[in-house]
């Protein structure tokens, strides 16, 4: 391959603080010590698709670096399942002309676990594509940690500190939940920094009835408030259960190939979604009912995604930005720039889509809190 000219850049799925970082590590790389030419295609894949695009000469990336969300518009399109009029439909075609319309010799694309699997899905349809890791989930595979991770877990942190004012004016349990559908490391992290009492992690399936023991203990040691973390997709142990056996019914269905009982299976766990959705609410009023205890609940929501970024997201989002732009001029693609230790490393994409880095049973965070006798209601 002669040498890279011209790379698109993207940015997909969730803002998070540490994109535009990430951007101008890219983008200042590429021009200044490559001499490539970088256009960014708005609004994720669906940009892409519509060739919608921003120039993104010196001038475009100076004065980014600070700033939270994305300067290219983000969206949560996939490629091959792309609402156009009101269809469901595969675009991937329309995308790899637009890639070959622009004569791209690379795409850098930025996004969380989804968009790892779409850039998979086009290298498979022939695209040279490198990925940089971002989400405040911090649940990609394959990197040490994510960026938009650290400025979110300073928010929710700060959000937990200043909680404890009416916890304890009031006698009160606060209960606050903090994002994460699918893993618990940002409720985990900031439930540990900010002193939460119970922390509820989707990994970790609780009991009710456990949690409020606990918090019943700490009123008979004299305090009587309680801060509970919980991420948005705690699942209490029954509801997990549910799920659990609603998924291998679908599977099973799906092995047989019986189209009734696939549907059955799936409208059962759309239904077990409908009632996670819920779940704060929920146990907020079972804890209140279970201690006696006054309880509120906190939903800190897209909070925790805005605002300018933390020196050490800027950090990691540049240094895994430049590393991507090194790896273009390399011709060294299908691959994601993760994070080890102070390294910056290629690791192929298939190593990374599809596979979702949860908090294991053992981390360290989760012995810390056992320890400090954080409560995970099991
Ligand atoms: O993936 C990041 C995230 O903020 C999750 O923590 C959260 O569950 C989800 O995105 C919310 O997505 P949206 O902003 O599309 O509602």
């Amino acid at each position: 391959m002669s040498r890279p000219k011209h790379i698109g850049i993207l940015t997909s799925g969730g803002d998070c603080p540490g994109l535009n970082a990430a951007i101008r590590g890219v983008g200042r790389t590429a021009i200044n010590d490559f001499g490539m030419k970088v256009t960014g295609f708005r609004d994720g894949f669906r940009g892409l698709m519509q060739d919608r695009t921003i120039d993104l000469d010196r001038e475009a990336l100076s004065n980014i670096l600070t700033l939270g969300g994305t300067i290219l518009g983000t969206s949560r399109d996939k490629p091959h399942r792309m609402n156009v009029g009101g269809k469901t439909v595969d675009m991937t075609d329309a995308i790899v002309e637009t890639y070959h319309r622009h004569h791209l010799d690379g795409l850098v694309c930025l996004g969380g676990g989804g968009t790892q699997k779409n850039a998979m899905r086009l290298v498979k349809a022939g695209l040279n594509v490198v990925t940089l890791p971002k989400t405040i989930d911090n649940d990609v595979s394959q990197t040490d940690v994510t960026f938009g991770f650290d400025t979110a877990l300073g928010i929710a942190t700060d959000a937990i500190d200043r909680l404890h004012s009416t916890a304890t004016s009031h006698n009160r349990i606060i209960v606050v939940e903090i994002m994460g559908h699918r893993t618990g490391w940002l409720t985990l992290g900031a439930g540990l920094a900010g002193g939460a009492d119970v922390v509820l992690i989707p990994e970790i399936p609780y009991d009710p009835a456990v949690v409020a023991e606990a918090i019943r203990a700490r009123t008979q040691r004299g305090k009587h408030f309680s801060i509970v973390a919980v991420a948005e997709g705690a699942l209490s142990q029954t509801d997990a259960r549910a799920m659990a056996a609603a998924v291998k019914r679908r599977v099973k269905a799906e092995e047989k190939k019986d189209k009734k009982e696939v549907k059955a299976a799936r409208e059962e766990i759309s239904r077990l979604a409908e009632v996670e959705k819920h779940s704060t609410l929920r146990v907020t009023e079972q804890l209140e009912e279970l201690t006696g205890l006054e309880s509120r609940m906190t939903i800190l929501g897209h909070l925790q995604r805005g605002g300018t970024p933390s020196a050490g997201d800027r950090l990691l989002a540049s240094r895994l930005g430049v590393r991507a732009a090194e790896l273009v001029s390399e011709g060294r693609f299908g691959v994601m720039v993760a994070a080890r230790g102070e390294e910056a490393v290629a690791v192929p994409l298939e190593q990374v889509a599809g596979n979702r880095k949860e908090v294991p049973a053992d981390h360290a965070w989760v012995q810390t809190a056992r320890r400090l006798a954080v409560c995970f209601g099991d």
